[in-house]
């Protein structure tokens, strides 16, 4: 069966589905000034080790977030969670490895809860608002953020985190995905590996099903859309290294 007319990666092109970050959106915020006048290079040179091999080489370290993951398994079974935000951990301890100056546990808890607010929206609402049109506005994904900072809220300080980490955890998860400026470092980090997991084939078999594409298109569009959207200089190269490696795995030159 060929690919219908409207999901060409030409064709997409000329109508993007995905809208575009607007980086004046939130840029005139103090945190925002702050951080980009402490790291004015884009993208970000790393520090440490950048590791560019498939992630399932290098999973999330064992144990020590265990609590928390049993505190949000309900949470987990939602938008495929269970999938997403693991993955989206162990990138985010490998760009932690790559930028050893930041905070990691700030990075690994934030990033472990960005997303768990989907289980506490109207889950009908979730592909119908929150992943067609000028989906980074609609009400939805804010209302996923004000859940998931409820979730840090409600979770963190059970388990023995200060209430000055928890709202720093808050800080990252509000507006991770409406905000299109990086607040710090650790922010930055989050973004990217939230970013980074679909460019695995794992994320593309998943998040391309969301937005209604095949896989050739999805990958196209992952990488005119979101990799100039990579803050990170070791996010780029291990996105793209991904993202080569995924469309020679499923053939997306051949089945288009
Ligand atoms: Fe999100
Ligand atoms: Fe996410």
């Amino acid at each position: 069966m060929s690919t219908p007319e409207t999901q060409t990666p030409e064709a997409a092109d000329k109508a993007p589905a995905w809208a575009g970050a607007e980086p004046s959106n939130h840029a005139d915020d103090p945190r925002a000034q702050a951080f980009a006048a402490e790291y004015p290079i884009r993208p970000l040179p790393a520090t440490g080790t950048v590791d560019t091999t498939p992630i399932a080489t290098t999973p999330a370290a064992v144990g020590e977030l265990d609590v928390i993951w049993q505190a949000v398994v309900r949470e987990t079974r939602s938008r495929g969670n269970d999938i997403h935000l693991p993955i989206s951990l162990a990138f985010a301890e490998r760009l932690c490895r790559a930028y050893p100056e930041a905070d990691a546990q700030l990075v690994r808890v934030a990033i472990l809860l960005h997303d768990t607010g989907w289980a506490h929206v109207d889950e009908s609402r979730i592909l119908s608002e929150g992943f067609t049109g000028d989906w980074r506005k609609a009400a939805i994904r804010f209302e996923h953020e004000a859940e998931g900072c409820n979730v840090a809220r409600r979770v963190l300080p059970g388990l023995g985190y200060e209430a000055e980490f928890v709202e720093r955890v808050c800080e990252i998860i509000d507006g991770h995905d409406t905000r299109h400026v990086a607040y710090s470092l650790e922010d930055a980090l989050v973004r990217d590996a939230d970013r980074l997991w679909r460019f695995d084939h794992a994320g593309i078999a998943l998040a391309s099903t969301w937005f209604g594409m095949t896989p050739d298109v999805y990958t196209h569009r992952l990488g005119v859309e979101i990799i100039p959207e990579l803050i990170t200089e070791a996010a780029l190269a291990m996105g793209t290294a991904d993202l080569e490696r995924s469309r020679a795995l499923l053939k997306t030159g051949v089945i288009r």
